[in-house]
């Protein structure tokens, strides 16, 4: 099984969701068990992709979850109201949350605890410095170790940059990855449509977390294709 998680991050106004949503699903990928497809839009869109869920094999995540349960704070999205969205999986540690709003690793792990405890399965970002501590605290926790956890590896030169990591190179890390863990490991970090295959050719890598190239509907449907070839 392989898995393609669209990240859409701050981007798409209604308009254009409402375009891409009508986009995509003029030609919805196939019915594929080996192919999970889950898109990330941001918070306010989710309830828009609530048919687009229920009518194919395509699940729907949210790009990061509240610390907190459901109750008094303000602002906060909590795993409870996601799961009423259909969602069924978060990013959790993305670089971006890790650089711009401060999230560290016991942050990560707080929060990966909320999504498993309404059954949203994380997808953990990991960078290349850091990600033996990074999945070790996950590891070591009881709530979090031997739960169902996707992680993905995303070299932080390589996201929105237009410069992914070379694909033998992206490989070879995953497989340090995979000593450590049975979870299955993505690669992000400019993917698109012209370079997937070469991703997703590598056995070791269980798929790719995609953000820019994702806003377009059918460089995602590429993307899918690629899977194929
Ligand atoms: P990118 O971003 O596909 O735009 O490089 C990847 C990510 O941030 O997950």
């Amino acid at each position: 099984m392989k898995y393609l998680v669209a990240n859409f991050k701050a981007n798409l106004g209604e308009n254009e969701i409402n375009q891409w949503i009508e986009e995509f699903t003029k030609e919805k990928p196939a019915d594929n068990d080996q192919l999970q497809v889950v898109i990330c839009p941001s918070f306010l869109h989710l309830f828009k992709f609530k048919n687009l869920v229920s009518n194919s094999q395509v699940k729907l995540g949210a790009q990061d979850l509240s610390l907190y349960p459901q109750g008094a704070y303000t602002g906060e999205i909590s795993a409870q109201a996601l799961k009423e969205q259909k969602v069924e999986f978060v990013i959790l540690g993305h670089s971006e949350r890790r650089r711009y709003f401060k999230e560290n690793n016991e942050m990560v792990l707080e929060k990966v605890k909320r999504a498993l405890n309404s059954s949203i399965t994380p997808i953990v970002c990991l960078d290349k410095d850091n990600f033996k501590q990074q999945i070790d605290l996950l590891n070591q926790t009881p709530a979090t170790s031997n739960q169902q956890l996707i992680y993905a590896y995303e070299p932080l030169e390589a996201i929105g940059t237009g410069e992914p990591e070379n694909p033998a190179a992206a490989a070879n890390i995953i497989s340090q990855i995979k000593n450590l863990t049975k979870s299955p490991v993505l690669y992000g970090g400019s993917v698109d449509e012209n370079n997937a295959g070469l991703f997703l050719k590598q056995t070791v890598i269980d798929g790719l977390l995609v953000a820019t190239a994702s806003l377009k509907a059918s460089n995602l449907h590429k993307i899918c294709q690629s899977l194929h070839e």
